[in-house]
């Protein structure tokens, strides 16, 4: 869908929106419609009771008096609670809508939509971004749909607004943040026979022409490296291992970078701990917080971000074979640690073990935040609704919740501590990949936490916010590109300039 901003004007084919506040009687630019409409407008208004609630819409079709097709007016709620999220929600709304009718066009008007602390041009750039993030489809399997959806297709949006060269202008970096968000879905939704971690190697390389340097590790230099605890892994895989580093250096030369860590399980069979075949297909997504850092990456660098930024994501298939490690096995992992691998089906936090340990060795960030979607206990502590956050240092914890909050990724901490620590004491090795069903999702990252030395760390259980999460305004994706907001305004906020 491509997007553009000009002045406001009522001659639209298509579908033609306006904004309205609560409680608001229609003026300026509405007033005139209403008026070339015959008074249709404040009619429908009261014959459907509309008032101009969030997110409600009043549609009429085919009205006589203008070309469009048909008109929405979209409610924002009262002008003094207007915010950028109310906005984006309203635009995927009116372009849900549109998708569904099969326009190819849709106007969205916004005329004296503005807040203190949003000006009409920050109001303008935030519903296109909703709007965009709403247009999102993947469809590319879909080859019987093709013709008759092609022939519904939304293809242009235009925000009409009174200062269309400042929103022009917001909407910029915006639209990058889309751009890794609909990569990070992308990678979510392809299935495992197609992503695979050589496909997923190569998705990442392409981040080279955005000026990301991007090494690719097979099995050979993680051998010699000592990754010992990854590596088990993807034995019983027929797809090679691999480590992705990924690094923008947009920020002032020798300063010390931040890292951010993925959990890149292209198939999680479990393993030799062999699943259940219930909805085992969803595994397909374990790879979701290797997407987010691959996403976020391509934001990063689309807008040029003032920050030295690593990403690094260790991609592997787990797969039961004659090879694959045996529960039992104890492997050994970079840090010299020896874990003895209790379930196969713990394997994610195998994998990280490794990235984390590689990345503050090599790169020796400012902080390192992973994701991973790491367990179905966090699912079971928090729903859907909040990913689970641990964290060694109060500070990065704090600037994650805030930046969930301002983005509508958020974030629960979690507990974290000794007594869990000791959980996962092993009678053979160091320690064992697993700490039994009580506080599956801590005792986790007090795995984790073990591989990571007197450096700020936060890890993030994206189990239930990656993949099928509820669907929202903004979001009818299965992979939902959760994270890639929350870290880029992380970024934005506090690691820049
Ligand atoms: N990838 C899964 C966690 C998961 C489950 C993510 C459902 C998304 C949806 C992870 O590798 C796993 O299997 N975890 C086990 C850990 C257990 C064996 C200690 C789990 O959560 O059951
Ligand atoms: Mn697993
Ligand atoms: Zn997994």
């Amino acid at each position: 869908m491509n997007v553009t901003f000009a002045d406001i004007s009522l001659s639209k084919q298509g579908a033609l929106a306006i904004l309205v506040t609560e409680g608001s009687t229609l003026r300026g630019v509405a007033a005139e419609l209403d008026s070339k409409l015959g008074g249709a407008l404040k009619r429908a208004m009261k014959a459907a009771s509309f008032t101009g609630k969030a997110g409600s819409v009043l549609e009429i079709v085919g009205p006589q008096g203008t070309s469009a097709n048909r008109v929405l007016l979209a409610g924002l709620g009262k002008s003094g609670d207007l915010t950028a999220a109310n906005l984006e929600k309203a635009g995927g709304e009116l372009t849900g809508r549109a998708v569904k009718a099969k326009e190819a066009s849709l106007s969205i008007v916004l005329d004296g939509i503005s807040a203190p602390k949003l000006p009409a041009a920050d109001a303008a750039a935030h519903v296109a971004f909703g709007a965009k993030l709403r247009s999102y489809s993947f469809d590319k399997y879909k080859t019987k749909k093709k013709d008759e959806d092609k022939k519904g297709k939304l293809t242009s949006l235009a925000v009409l607004t009174r200062a269309p060269a400042t929103a022009r202008k917001q909407y910029l970096p915006l639209s990058k943040v889309a751009e890794g968000i609909f990569l990070t879905r992308d990678l979510v939704n392809e299935p495992a026979n197609i992503l695979h971690p050589g496909e997923f190697a190569k998705r990442a390389k392409a981040l080279t022409k955005l000026g990301v340097k991007v090494e690719v590790l097979g099995e050979a230099q993680m051998k010699k490296l000592g990754m010992g605890s990854l590596l088990g892994v993807g034995h019983g895989s027929e797809h090679e291992s691999k480590l992705i580093v990924m690094r923008w250096m947009g920020g002032k030369s020798g300063e010390k970078p931040v890292a951010f860590v993925g959990k890149g399980v292209c198939f999680d069979t479990g393993g030799i701990s062999l699943k259940p075949a219930a909805s085992m297909e969803d595994m397909k997504g374990d790879m979701g917080g290797a997407a987010c850092v691959t996403g976020l990456m391509h934001t990063l660098a689309a807008r040029k971000a003032k920050a030295n930024v690593i990403g690094v994501i260790g991609v592997v298939e787990n797969m039961p074979d004659g090879k694959a490690q045996r529960p039992g096995d104890i492997v050994t992992s970079m840090s010299g640690q020896t874990i003895e691998v209790i379930n196969t089906d713990a394997e994610g936090r195998l994998v990280l073990a490794d990235a984390l340990w590689y990345t503050q060795g090599r790169f020796k960030p400012k902080f390192m935040i992973d994701l991973a979607t790491l367990t179905g206990a966090i699912m079971v502590a928090l729903g859907k609704e909040y990913a689970g956050l641990f964290s060694n240092d109060d500070k990065l914890s704090k600037q994650l919740i805030e930046a969930g909050e301002v983005e509508g990724e958020k974030v629960w901490r979690m507990p974290m501590g000794d007594a869990y620590d000791k959980m996962i004491e092993s009678r053979f090795a160091d320690m064992k990949n697993v700490g039994g069903r009580d506080g599956g999702s801590i005792t986790a990252a007090q795995f984790l936490q073990r591989f990571v030395n007197k450096l700020p760390w936060a890890h993030l259980d994206i189990a239930g916010t990656a993949m099928a999460s509820p669907q929202t305004a903004t979001n009818q994706s299965w992979g939902s590109g959760w994270g890639v907001r929350l870290l880029n305004r992380l970024v934005t906020d506090h690691y820049e300039g």
